[in-house]
C-alpha cells in the first residue's frame, strides 16, 4: 500500500520520466528516488529517505522553496531539466485528502525566465531546427535534389520569435551553422533520430559540434515538426486563419521549425505564452554573413582568450545603460546590414545625439538605472511578475516624462520625432517614410496611474506578506484594515491594562503559532491570576492563560490577515492582467528605449574615441583615411596608435602586405574589417574619414589556432577554412587572410599562398577585396604579374642594432623580416640569438639552398662553469612550459622540485 501522496507524485513523474520533478511540499520542493540522488549530488543537499507505505522507504532530497532559483540554476548547468509541480490552492477539495498538484513549468536551458539566471545584456535563445536532405560537406550530390532547412528561434524572456527558411541549395548546413553561431542558443530542438535517416542526423550533429559554444541539444518527436501539426499550432496560438500575415506562408520549412518550437514552449510553459505576440519571418540574405571563425577571429563579442566581453569589439562599443539597449546592440553587432538606406537611418539617429551632447547627457542620466522594462512586461504577460517587477515598470514609466521633456526642448527634429512620435510638435522635415512612427516613447499614462494607485511604494518581495497593495486602492481592503486596527490596538494595550488590574508587574502578553495570543504570569504570581483567566499551558516557571475576549480579538486579527492576503492576491492578479493587456504598447516603448539607448551610446563612444560617420555606398570601394583599430588603440598605454589609410576597389582589389614581425600587419588588416563591420551596423568608425562600399560577407583566415579538440591538425583547419572562403566569397566580399600557408613547410606554404591569390584574382566573379598579410616575400612578385594586386609594407626604422617599429603602412614590398630581432626582444638566450644571426647571414648570402656546411660545422660551444651560476632547479623552473602541463603533471613536477630542494 502506498500513501496517497506517493501515488500523486508517481502520476506526475510518469509524465516527466527524463526530467527532474520538484514536488512542492509546504516550504520545500522535494525530489524522490533517482531524482533525489541526482539532486543531492548536484546541489550538495542531504539525501535522506521517507516512508511511503508499510516498511517501504524511498530516497528523498529537498530544497527550500525560497532559494529554489539557485538550485534550478545548478541543475540546468549540469545538463538536467526541471519540472516544477506546484500545489493548487491551499486546501484539499471536498472529499479528498490531498491538495492537488500540477506541473506549472518545465525549466530547460532555453526557457529560463528567472532574472537571476539570465545574463542581462544578452538574449537567451532557444532554436528549433529541421533539415531536409542535407549535403555532406566535401561530397557532391546530384544537383537538383531539393534540400533546405527551417530554423526558428525565440527568447521567452523578451517575447522575440522569428523563423527563416534556408534553401539556397548548395550550402544549407553551412548557413545553418552561421545562424547558430550568431544566435548562440542555450538550447537546440532537433527531431529525434529517425533510424532511417542516421546520416542526416549525424551531419547536422557534426555541423553543430563544430560550433565553439556548447549547445544543449534536445531531441523532440519528429511528428512535432510535421508541417500540418506545426501550422495548426501556429494558427491556434495566434488565433488566425492564415500565416500570410507573418510572412512565412509558402515556406514550409520555416513553418515546421516555428511550429515545433511553439509546441515545445507550450509543453514547458503551462501558464501560457502570451508574450509571443508575433512571428517574424526573415531571410538570412538581408544580413551580412559572418561565420563562426570570423566572429571569433575578429573578437566581436568576446575575446579568444578568456572569452570575456572586455577586450572585444562589443566591450569598446557597449556604452548602453539599459539591459534592452545592451541586448539590441549585441544583436546588431551579430547581424550587420546590407542596405545603405536602412544603415543611414540608424546613422542619422546616432548623429543627432552626437551633435547634441547636453541632451545626450541628460538622456543618459535618465536611462542609467532604468532597468529591464522589456523583461518585466514579459513577466506580467506570463503572470509571474513579482511586486518589484511592477515597481520597476512604474518607475521606468515615470522616467519617460523626463525623456519626453528633453526631446521637446531639443532643436533637433529627429530627436523629437523618435521620442515623441508622429504627433510630436515637429516631425523631421524630410522624412520620406510614409509609415507612421510607431516606435516612440508612449508614456502609457493609464498604466502609470494604475501602478501608482495600486502598488505600495515599497511592497514586500512576495505576496506572502501583506502590504503589496496601496491603501486607498480598494475600499474592501481598507475596510478590513480599519476593522482590525481597533482589535490590534486593544491587544497592544492589554498588557498594561491587565498589569494594573491584577497588580502583577511581570505579566506579559505574547504570541506563538500554536496557541495564538496568551497572557503569561510567572509561577510565583499565578495565585493572583483573576477568575476569567483560562489556563492554556504550563511552563517550568510560568503559566499561560487566555481570556474569551482576547480570543475574540485574536480571531478578528488573524482572520483579517488571511483575508487581506487573499484579497491582495486577487487585486494583484487583476492589476497584472491589466498591465498584460497593454503589453504591446509597453513593449513598443521598451523597444523605443532600446533604440534610444543604442543611438546615444554609439554617439557617446564616437565622441569619446573620436570616430566619424562613415559614408556608405554600393560602389565596391573602400577608402579609409587614418583608420585605427578600435580595440588595440584602447589597449595601448605608452605610445599612441599610428593611424593608417586603406584603399581597395575593383581595380586595386588585392593587397599583399609584407613587413617585419611585430610591425602591425595583423592589426591593420583586422582594423579594416572592423571599420567595415562597424559601418554596417550603423556605427561611427575610428578614422578621419571613411567611404565604405558595403560588403556582403567578411571572411577571415587568421593565425594558427589549435583545434586538437576537433580532431584536426592546425594546418588542416587552415586549409578547410581557406577552401570555404574560396568557395563562398563573391566580388562584394572582404577577405582577411593572415599568413596563409604558414602551418606547413616553406615551399608548400608559399605554393599554396601563391595559388590562392591567383585564384582570387582570376576566378570569374570572385576578385573579392582581399588583404593578405604574409612573410613570403616571394609573393610580392605577384603585383608585377597580376594587374589588380598591389604591394604594401609596414615601415620600420633601423637604429644601429635596434629596430624601431613605426607601424606605418606604405606602398611597396618589405625587404626584411627582423624575426631574429623580435626573438631577442622576446628574451631568447643570447647564444641562440647570435647563432641565429650567423646562420641568417649565411642563408642570405647563399640563397634558399640552405646554410653552408662551414657554418653548420661550427656550432656554439657551451661550457658549463665550474660553479653553476643558476640553481638547476631554478633553471628547470624557468624552462618549464606551464601551458603544456596537465594539472596532474604540474602537481607531480612541483612535488619533484620540492623534493630536490629539501
Ligand atoms: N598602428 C599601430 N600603432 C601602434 N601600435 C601598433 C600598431 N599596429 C600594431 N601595433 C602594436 O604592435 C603589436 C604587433 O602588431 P601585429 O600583431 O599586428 O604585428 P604583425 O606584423 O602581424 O606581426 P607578426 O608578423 O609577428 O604576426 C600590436 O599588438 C600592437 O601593440
Ligand atoms: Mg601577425
Amino acid at each position: 500500500m502506498t500513501t496517497p501522496m506517493r501515488s500523486q507524485y508517481l502520476a506526475i513523474k510518469r509524465q516527466y520520466p527524463d526530467i527532474i520533478v520538484l514536488f512542492r511540499l509546504g516550504d520545500f520542493y522535494e525530489t524522490f528516488d533517482d531524482d533525489a540522488k541526482t539532486v543531492a549530488a548536484v546541489c550538495d543537499v542531504v539525501l535522506t529517505s521517507r516512508p511511503v507505505g508499510k516498511d517501504v522507504r524511498v530516497p528523498l532530497a529537498g530544497v527550500p522553496y525560497h532559494a529554489v532559483d539557485g538550485y534550478i540554476a545548478k541543475l540546468i548547468e549540469a545538463g538536467y531539466k526541471v519540472a516544477i509541480a506546484e500545489q493548487v490552492g491551499s486546501e484539499p477539495p471536498k472529499g479528498e485528502k490531498l491538495v492537488p498538484r500540477v506541473v506549472r513549468r518545465v525549466v530547460t536551458p532555453g526557457t529560463l525566465v528567472e532574472p537571476g539566471l539570465l545574463p542581462e545584456k544578452a538574449n537567451n535563445y532557444i532554436v528549433a531546427l529541421v533539415v531536409e536532405h542535407p549535403q555532406v560537406p566535401g561530397t557532391s550530390e546530384a544537383p537538383g535534389t531539393s534540400r533546405g532547412a527551417g530554423l526558428a528561434y525565440a527568447d521567452i524572456s523578451t517575447g522575440e520569435f522569428a523563423t527563416t527558411e534556408i534553401t539556397d541549395g548548395v550550402d544549407v548546413l553551412r548557413r545553418v551553422s552561421e545562424e547558430l553561431a550568431r544566435l548562440a542558443p542555450a538550447e537546440l530542438l532537433y527531431p529525434e533520430k529517425d533510424p532511417r535517416r542516421t546520416r542526416e542526423a549525424s551531419d547536422v550533429q557534426s555541423a553543430i559540434c563544430n560550433l565553439q559554444s556548447a549547445i544543449h541539444v534536445t531531441p523532440y518527436a519528429p511528428w512535432r515538426f510535421e508541417e500540418e501539426t506545426a501550422r495548426q499550432t501556429l494558427l491556434a496560438h495566434f488565433g488566425v486563419g492564415s500565416l500570410a500575415g507573418y510572412g512565412c506562408e509558402g515556406q514550409p520549412l520555416a513553418i515546421r521549425a516555428a511550429g515545433a518550437l511553439l509546441q515545445y514552449l507550450e509543453d514547458t510553459q503551462r501558464d501560457g505564452l502570451g508574450q509571443l505576440t508575433g512571428l517574424r519571418t526573415y531571410s538570412t540574405a538581408e544580413f551580412m554573413t559572418l561565420d563562426q571563425a570570423t566572429r571569433r577571429n575578429l573578437e566581436l563579442t568576446e575575446t579568444i582568450r578568456g572569452g570575456t566581453v572586455q577586450g572585444s569589439l562589443l566591450g569598446v562599443l557597449d556604452a548602453t545603460l539599459t539591459p534592452m539597449g545592451g541586448r539590441l546592440l549585441r544583436r546588431r553587432l551579430s547581424q550587420p546590414l546590407l542596405d545603405v538606406a536602412a544603415l543611414n537611418r540608424r546613422l542619422d539617429r546616432v548623429e543627432a545625439w552626437y551633435h547634441d551632447a547636453p541632451h545626450r547627457a541628460e538622456l543618459r542620466g535618465i536611462l542609467r538605472g532604468l532597468g529591464d522594462l522589456e523583461r518585466w512586461v514579459n513577466r506580467c504577460v506570463q503572470g509571474i511578475a513579482l511586486p518589484r517587477d511592477l515597481v520597476g515598470i512604474r518607475e521606468a514609466l515615470a522616467r519617460l516624462t523626463g525623456i519626453r521633456a528633453l526631446a521637446e526642448r531639443s532643436v533637433d527634429g529627429g530627436i523629437r520625432y523618435w521620442v515623441l512620435g508622429i504627433d510630436g510638435p515637429s516631425p523631421i522635415p524630410n522624412t520620406q517614410s510614409p509609415i507612421p512612427n510607431t516606435q516612440y516613447l508612449d508614456p502609457c499614462p493609464d498604466i502609470a496611474t494604475l501602478l501608482a494607485n495600486a502598488i505600495a511604494d515599497e511592497p514586500p518581495a512576495t505576496l506572502a506578506t501583506p502590504g503589496v497593495i496601496r491603501p486607498g486602492f480598494s475600499a474592501e481592503l481598507d475596510g478590513i484594515h480599519l476593522a482590525t486596527r481597533d482589535a490590534k490596538h486593544w491587544i497592544a494595550g492589554l498588557e498594561s491594562v491587565e498589569r494594573q488590574r491584577t497588580g502583577i508587574k511581570s505579566l506579559k502578553v505574547g504570541y506563538n503559532k500554536v496557541f495564538g495570543y496568551y497572557i503569561e504570569v510567572t509561577k510565583a504570581n499565578s495565585e493572583l491570576a483573576p477568575e476569567n483567566y483560562i489556563r492554556k499551558q504550563t511552563l517550568v516557571n510560568a503559566e499561560r492563560y487566555i481570556t474569551p475576549e482576547l480570543k475574540e480579538y485574536e480571531a478578528l486579527v488573524l482572520n483579517a490577515e488571511e483575508r487581506v492576503l487573499e484579497l491582495e492576491g486577487q487585486l494583484y492578479r487583476e492589476v497584472l492582467a491589466q498591465v498584460a493587456a497593454e503589453a504591446s504598447r509597453l513593449l513598443a516603448t521598451a523597444a523605443a528605449l532600446a533604440e534610444l539607448d543604442v543611438a546615444a551610446a554609439l554617439a557617446e563612444v564616437a565622441e569619446a574615441n573620436r570616430y566619424v560617420r562613415p559614408v556608405l555606398a554600393d560602389d565596391g570601394v573602400l577608402d579609409i583615411k587614418a583608420g585605427r583599430h578600435p580595440v588595440v588603440e584602447k589597449l595601448l598605454t605608452g605610445e599612441p596608435f599610428t593611424p593608417n589609410d586603406a584603399y581597395l576597389s575593383p581595380d586595386q582589389a588585392i593587397v599583399v602586405l609584407t613587413g617585419p614581425n611585430m610591425s602591425g600587419k595583423s592589426t591593420w588588416i583586422r582594423q579594416v574589417a572592423m571599420i567595415v563591420l562597424l559601418a554596417q551596423i550603423g556605427s561611427y568608425v575610428p578614422a578621419d574619414s571613411a567611404c565604405i562600399g558595403l560588403v556582403d560577407r567578411i571572411f577571415t583566415r587568421i593565425g594558427a589556432s589549435d583545434e586538437i579538440a576537433r580532431g584536426q591538425s592546425t594546418f588542416m583547419v587552415e586549409m578547410v577554412e581557406t577552401a570555404n572562403i574560396l568557395h563562398h566569397a563573391t566580388n562584394r566580399s572582404l577577405l582577411i587572410l593572415d599568413e596563409i600557408g604558414r602551418g606547413t613547410s616553406t615551399y608548400d606554404g608559399l605554393a599554396i599562398a601563391w595559388a590562392v591569390v591567383e585564384y582570387i584574382h582570376n576566378h570569374p566573379g570572385l576578385r573579392a577585396k582581399t588583404l593578405f598579410a604574409t612573410h613570403y616575400h616571394e609573393l610580392t612578385d605577384l603585383a608585377e604579374r597580376l594587374p589588380h594586386v598591389v604591394n604594401f609594407n609596414v615601415a620600420v626604422a633601423e637604429q644601429g642594432d635596434n629596430v624601431v617599429f613605426l607601424h606605418k603602412i606604405a606602398p611597396g614590398a618589405a625587404d626584411r623580416s627582423y624575426g631574429v630581432h623580435v626573438a631577442r626582444l622576446a628574451g631568447l638566450p643570447k647564444a641562440v640569438v647570435s647563432r641565429a644571426q650567423e646562420i641568417l647571414a649565411d642563408l642570405e648570402a647563399s640563397g634558399a639552398a640552405g646554410p653552408r656546411r662551414s657554418v653548420l660545422a661550427q656550432p656554439t660551444v657551451f661550457q658549463l662553469p665550474l660553479f653553476s651560476a643558476v640553481d638547476p632547479v631554478i633553471a628547470e623552473l624557468r624552462a618549464l612550459d606551464v601551458n603544456a602541463l596537465s594539472p596532474l603533471d604540474a602537481l607531480n613536477k612541483l612535488y619533484e622540485l620540492q623534493q630536490r630542494v629539501r
